[in-house]
């Protein structure tokens, strides 16, 4: 069966692991400290903190960033549902704002209008989580400045973007969001099998993720009430154990090295769906902006099934039998059943990001996928749009 996405692992991983495993520590080891200071420089980070999931790195950024009941946290439709959970696990409210059409990303105007109104009723939100849909980088420099002029926190929900570049950098992330949240789960750009980070270039956002990562205890002599006996540590605020082993940290080393050439081969599948799949008015391939480099941790194809003629589950089912397994990303946050009864959302509240899900599958993008899968894949879906 062909998937929509895998993790890529060669001997360099294995033996990275086994060494690790071979070390005298499983976790809180050395391993940890050289993939921080691995992505540090990578991503151009004064901070990293590598912890147990992207779903943790994204709760622990909300309690730093001090979310708290009454804030509003905007976020789009078109992510994980963790995306949204974080701020409701800080007890604020989360909102939405839809997607543009073209970019797949939160539409700018829509946001911009969004905060005049609720500024006009005197409603002021406390953070945008962005997310780089895809591995397609948002507009970020717009978006600095709106949160410069509102005065609201930017995150970046950067779990589909690592290795992506906006205006030739690849350290475009930590340089405009305030906080930024990495995934390594295995479909990702690197994997540790699970893993996530969080970086931020501020000192204070760093100490307080460090802290609620393991309990909210700390041994830093400094911040202790007394520090006589060496043992001595102090739980200071209700924190997580969200630490990652060693073995984990040792395989994200060894995966990062390689991540410029998962970009490459990500985008040459990329280019090969965008020149070899018919040109046809019924699908809509990804549209790049110049000054952007996608990371395709999807490659998102709209197809019009309404004016095909044909139901998407069917779609799915035949391929399925054919021994393609596509995917969809995502169903709409607001409609799922519990945002739904929570918050009263329906259908027709975000109107792009609902049409974008009728339309969208994702096609198989990963650095192991074979040239002779890629080109059935390719064969299969030209037949199915040329009948
Ligand atoms: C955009 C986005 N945010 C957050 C997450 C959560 O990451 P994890 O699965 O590592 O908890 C994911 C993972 O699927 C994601 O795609």
């Amino acid at each position: 069966m062909i998937s929509y996405g895998k993790q890529t692992i060669d001997k360099e991983d294995l033996l990275a692991v086994t060494n690790s495993l071979q070390g005298d520590w499983l976790t809180q080891g050395p391993q940890t400290e050289i993939f921080e200071d691995n992505l540090k420089r990578y991503f151009g980070a004064k901070n990293c903190s590598v912890v147990s999931n992207g779903t943790a790195a994204l709760h622990l950024s909300g309690l730093a960033l001090g979310w708290k009941s009454g804030d509003i946290i905007l976020t789009s439709p078109l992510s994980f549902v963790a995306t949204a959970n974080c701020v409701l696990y800080a007890g604020a409210s989360v909102d939405f704002v839809d997607i543009n059409m073209s970019t797949y990303q939160i539409d700018i105007e829509s946001l911009e209008s969004k905060l005049r109104t609720l500024k006009s009723h005197g409603k002021k939100v406390k953070a945008l989580i962005a997310v780089d849909y895809a591995g397609n980088p948002c507009e970020w420099i717009k978006l600095r400045e709106l949160a410069d002029n509102y005065e609201f926190q930017l995150v970046n929900d950067n779990c589909h973007a690592m290795g992506a570049q906006y205006h030739h950098e690849k350290k475009y992330a930590v340089k405009y969001a305030d906080i930024v949240t990495h995934s390594y789960h295995p479909v990702k750009n690197i994997t540790t099998g699970e893993g996530g980070s969080v970086l931020t270039n501020s000192d204070s956002l760093h100490q307080k993720i460090c802290d609620l990562r393991s309990h909210g205890i700390t041994k830093d002599g400094s911040r202790l009430s007394h520090s006589e006996e060496p043992w001595y540590y102090e739980m200071q605020e209700l924190g997580f154990n969200y630490r990652i082993t060693d073995m984990q940290c040792a395989l994200g080393s060894s995966q990062l090295k390689k991540l410029d050439s998962f970009i490459k081969k990500r985008n040459d599948i990329a280019s090969y769906y965008d020149n070899c799949l018919l040109d046809s008015d019924l699908i809509q391939k990804p549209q790049i902006a110049k000054k952007s480099v996608c990371a395709y941790h999807l490659y998102p194809l709209l197809i019009d099934f309404k004016n095909l003629g044909i139901q998407k589950h069917d779609f799915f089912k035949n391929f399925y039998n054919k021994g393609i397994n596509f995917q969809v990303h995502y169903i709409p946050i607001h409609l799922q059943p519990f945002y739904k009864k929570k918050f009263n959302y329906k259908s027709g509240d975000f109107p792009n990001s609902e049409e974008f899900y009728s339309k969208q599958i994702s096609l198989p993008i990963y650095p192991s996928l074979k040239d002779s899968e890629l080109q059935y894949v390719v064969e299969e879906l030209n037949k199915f749009l040329s009948e």
